[in-house]
């Protein structure tokens, strides 16, 4: 068995990952409300052993575009720390992420609610710490609009310090001591009291402290400040790779900005996207890639790609021509930098991009046996690409079947994959160390 074993999270997004999973003869097309839809989901990656389930979020729906909204099927989403509570009381083992956004929320507030997932759940609770580039999202929220990039870091992370010291305010023991004097321990209780250019919070969470200490922090920014946040505070980051010289170049930038916080490079986690199209033989696994391209009409496709673009609109221009120059974004600096490069690289019209990334919404696409996708998902975890991957089937149950049933047994044989869980609390099984209470 090999020493180091890769983390497996399931990225889950109501009918699939693939924009037009929703028309696919074998799709569950009300799946985004279907509460017992998402606890199927979580069993069958639990009974794979996979480290966590993660929820992506934007408190808004997904689609400024009405011709995408109204074909794309991701409209109805659960608000995500809800979602997870369902799902903690139907799993053991299996890590919960929800996404929650530090520019449309407050530090006790959310640093409670994870608290109370963290601790319903035994400990297996995980926040992915985003910033919110959606301009519906700010629209919901602000009638000033979406911030800029450089402020919303700058309440990120102020708002991440609070959290984490609220989380660290509560020792281990704090209630109910051994000595059975009090139900609280006043000198293991320690308030924050924090006054900071975004927030001020004086106070002490309402909880105990969790099993595994706090929750797993997870970030996916990608930008110089998302990546140096995610080096300083974060356990885990996803992120969206196309090649693997990009997820190499990520990873070993990623991990040499951790010496300078004090901490090793295994404290961190780097788990790139990857969408698996499995089949039993190369030739299923293309027609089942092609059934799913065949369902998307060209509008959807480039109007999606525009989004990830971060500009309004792409209509204007020769769907077999090349993509026009971008103008500079206040949005996803890295997405549209990623398909830019892509375009380029493979002389990409403006339809073959906007089906591609309709497929994968950008992330790194495997379409092949169980063989094909183990030796891809090996080259990059040996070649120092990534720890894991956070897997995004492209249809749900069946992607996620395939892959737990025909990848995961392939990685197993190949030792590159747990046979059981290590312990009870998403901190174990990941085996980023509880933090010390203070
Ligand atoms: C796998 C993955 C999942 C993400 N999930 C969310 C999400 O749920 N909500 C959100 O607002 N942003 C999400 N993002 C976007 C990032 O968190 C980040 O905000 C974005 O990349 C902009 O920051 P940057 O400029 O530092 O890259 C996700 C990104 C990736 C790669």
């Amino acid at each position: 068995m090999s020493e180091r074993h890769m983390k497996l999270g399931a990225f889950l997004m109501a009918g699939g990952h693939h924009i037009a999973a929703w028309r696919h003869p074998d799709a569950h097309a009300d799946a985004g409300s279907d509460i017992a839809h998402f606890i199927e989901l979580a069993r069958i990656a639990e009974a794979a052993k996979f480290d966590m389930i993660f929820i992506e979020d934007a408190a808004a729906i997904r689609e400024r575009n009405a011709d995408l909204a109204s074909q794309a099927a991701r409209s109805t989403a659960f608000e995500p720390l809800s979602l997870l509570a369902a799902i903690a009381v139907n799993t053991t083992h299996l890590g919960i992420v929800a996404t929650a956004s530090t520019t449309y929320n407050e530090p006790y507030g959310l640093a409670r609610a994870f608290a109370t997932l963290d601790s319903l759940s035994g400990g297996r609770a995980g926040w992915n710490l985003v910033t919110s580039a959606s301009e519906l999202e700010a629209k919901n929220f602000a009638a000033s609009g979406l911030r800029p990039h450089s402020e919303r870091y700058e309440r990120a992370e102020e708002f991440a310090d609070a959290a984490l010291k609220l989380w660290d305010g509560v020792e281990d023991g704090a209630y109910l001591p051994a000595d059975g004097a009090a139900f609280a321990d006043r000198t293991r209780l320690h308030p924050l009291h924090h006054h900071g250019k975004h927030f001020a919070v004086d106070g002490i969470l309402d909880s105990q402290r969790s099993p595994q200490g706090r929750p797993i922090m997870v970030q996916a920014g990608a930008s110089d400040v998302g990546k140096e946040l995610a080096a300083r505070t974060a356990d885990v980051v996803f992120a969206a790779s196309q090649t693997i010289g990009e997820a190499q170049a990520y990873y070993a930038d990623v991990k040499a900005r951790l010496a300078k916080y004090g901490r090793a490079k295994t404290d961190l986690k780097v788990m790139p996207g990857i969408s698996p199209i499995v089949g039993a033989t190369d030739e299923e696994a293309k027609a089942k890639h092609r059934a799913l391209q065949e369902l998307i009409p060209d509008p959807v496709g480039v109007a999606l790609l525009a989004s990830y673009l971060s500009i309004q609109d792409l209509s204007s221009y020769p769907l077999d021509g090349p993509l026009p120059e971008m103008p500079p974004t206040n949005l996803i600096q890295s997405r549209q930098q990623l398909i830019v490069d892509l375009g380029k690289r493979e002389g990409l019209s403006i339809r073959e991009l906007a089906r591609h990334f309709a497929g994968a919404r950008g992330h790194w696409q495997v379409v092949g046996t169980p063989v094909q996708i183990a030796d891809a998902m090996e080259e990059r975890f040996a070649g120092g690409a990534a720890d894991g991957f956070n897997v995004m089937a492209p249809l749900f149950p069946s992607g996620l079947q395939d892959f737990t049933t025909l990848v995961v047994p392939e990685l197993r044989r190949r030792g590159l994959f747990r046979d059981d869980y290590e312990g009870r609390t998403l901190r174990q099984n990941l085996g980023v160390g509880a933090p010390a209470s203070r």
